[in-house]
């Protein structure tokens, strides 16, 4: 039910956020990149598109459902070859260390608990090669709060809404997971703002 709803409602919504995330990310053909908490697989296949033939992309989410809905998405396309999907936590990722090229992680860090966060960009860090990039998107922390973010985060708290996520201060996240920001947009999403942070995962030097 819930990946169908996704589909429906967030597919147009988070469009200038996933093609702000894809121009950040930017993988060369042959590289392997991962869209951690994947969803409903839309990122990963416009993922495929870029790694191109040489190239792999994993799709890792915790809910079967929205696995079984992305599995589908892939399967429609003639590049399921190059998409591999697994069922695992972003907080626990099934890859060796430096395996990766590149990650992207949309819309599912503000989702966790705050120690969940730090634990999801320590593990993205962990397997993501010296050098490579990391793009975050989240619900964006901006002061003052604007009049949409009061208005949700008061519904939010009122509704105990947790599952819809709390705002948050990505740039510094990612300093403290010891990652190097390089360059972060600005989007809309339903009115509330995103930010989409390109991050570099340091070599030994830096
Ligand atoms: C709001 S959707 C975002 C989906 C997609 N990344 C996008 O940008 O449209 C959040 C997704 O994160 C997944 N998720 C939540 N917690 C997770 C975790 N700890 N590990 C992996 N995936 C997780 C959910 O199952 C859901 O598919």
């Amino acid at each position: 039910m819930a990946h169908r709803l996704y589909d429906m409602f967030m597919f147009e919504a988070s469009q200038e956020t996933w093609e702000a995330a894809l121009a950040l990310l930017h993988p060369s053909p042959g590289e392997q990149v991962l869209d951690a908490g994947t969803g409903t697989g839309r990122l990963a296949i416009a993922l495929g598109d870029q790694v191109g033939d040489a190239g792999k992309v994993f799709g890792v989410d915790i809910s079967p459902a929205m696995l079984r809905q992305a599995r589908r998405q892939v399967a429609r396309t003639p590049i399921s070859d190059r998409i591999e999907l697994r069922l695992g936590d972003v907080r626990a990722l099934p890859f060796a260390d430096g395996s990766l090229d590149g990650a992207v992680v949309s819309l599912v860090l503000e989702l966790l608990p705050p120690e969940g966060t730090s634990a999801a960009l320590a593990e993205l860090r962990r397997v993501v090669r010296p050098g490579g990039r990391i793009v975050l998107a989240a619900l964006a922390e901006e002061m003052p709060y604007g009049r949409t973010l009061s208005f949700y985060l008061v519904l939010r708290s009122i509704f105990r809404l947790a599952a819809l996520g709390r705002p948050l201060a990505l740039r510094k996240l990612a300093t403290q997971a010891g990652l190097l920001a390089r360059i972060s947009m600005r989007r809309d999403l339903l009115r509330l703002p995103i930010d989409i942070l390109l991050c570099e995962v340091p070599k030994t030097a830096d």
